[in-house]
């Protein structure tokens, strides 16, 4: 069974390890490096989990059978809080075309319209066909709007976006189980059957 669960301070290292795992595995994928976040000293990461455990970031780990098979984030724009980007989606390879992604983007979706964004964006590089064939499976479109790729400022990124439906049509099989200790009433833990 995947269990899906907001990262916090009790899980720091699980979420060092499968975020240098994924910034390894897939290097032309994310806007950051493995050189770059693998000197990360446990202060930087436990302050990346403040921003991605606060009022305006999520982050969420897949757990399979006690191991850490995916990962994403997201956040509010700062400036419209009606939108949301999702970011650091990865799928461990051995767990990919499984359902796990598609859960992520479900807890991301979920917590973004409990926080009342109406849009969940992201951008992919343009070169990254497997991951907007993911996308668009998941109803995102591409808006017409690109930025240079971080990482090679030769390449671009397309950004997509979907309309996030209302928190009361989340699909049925999205109960929480359990949620983590704190007040914050987004941070659940979603079982998946
Ligand atoms: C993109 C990625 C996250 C997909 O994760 P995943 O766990 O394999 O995705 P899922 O199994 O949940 O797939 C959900 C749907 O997308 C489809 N899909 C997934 N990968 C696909 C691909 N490469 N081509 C076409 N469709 C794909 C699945 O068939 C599924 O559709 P279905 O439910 O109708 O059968 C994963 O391949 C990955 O981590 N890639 C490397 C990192 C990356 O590129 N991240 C994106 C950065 S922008």
């Amino acid at each position: 069974m995947i269990v899906i669960e907001p990262i916090t301070v009790q899980n720091l290292q699980v979420f060092k390890e499968i975020r240098l795992r994924a910034l390894k595995e897939s290097p032309g994928a994310f806007g950051s490096n493995y050189a770059r976040e693998s000197v990360f000293t446990d202060e930087e990461w436990r302050n990346r989990i403040t921003r991605w455990a606060g009022e305006a970031g999520i982050g969420y780990l897949a757990i399979d059978d006690e191991v850490a098979c995916g990962i994403a984030g997201s956040f509010l724009h700062p400036n419209d809080p009606a939108r949301a980007q999702l970011i650091s989606m990865w799928t461990a390879p051995t767990r990919r075309h499984r359902g796990v992604g598609r859960m992520l983007v479900d807890s991301v979706a979920a917590w973004a319209r409990l926080r009342g964004a109406t849009i969940l964006d992201l951008f992919v590089v343009a070169n990254n066909s497997p991951a907007m064939r993911f996308y668009e499976r998941l109803g995102f479109v591409r808006t017409g709007r690109t930025q240079p790729y971080p990482n090679d400022p030769a390449l671009i990124e397309y950004e997509m976006a979907r309309p996030l439906p209302p928190s009361h049509n989340l699909p049925a099989w999205m109960h929480p189980v359990s949620s983590r200790a704190s007040s914050t009433p987004f941070a659940l833990k979603f079982r998946y059957d």
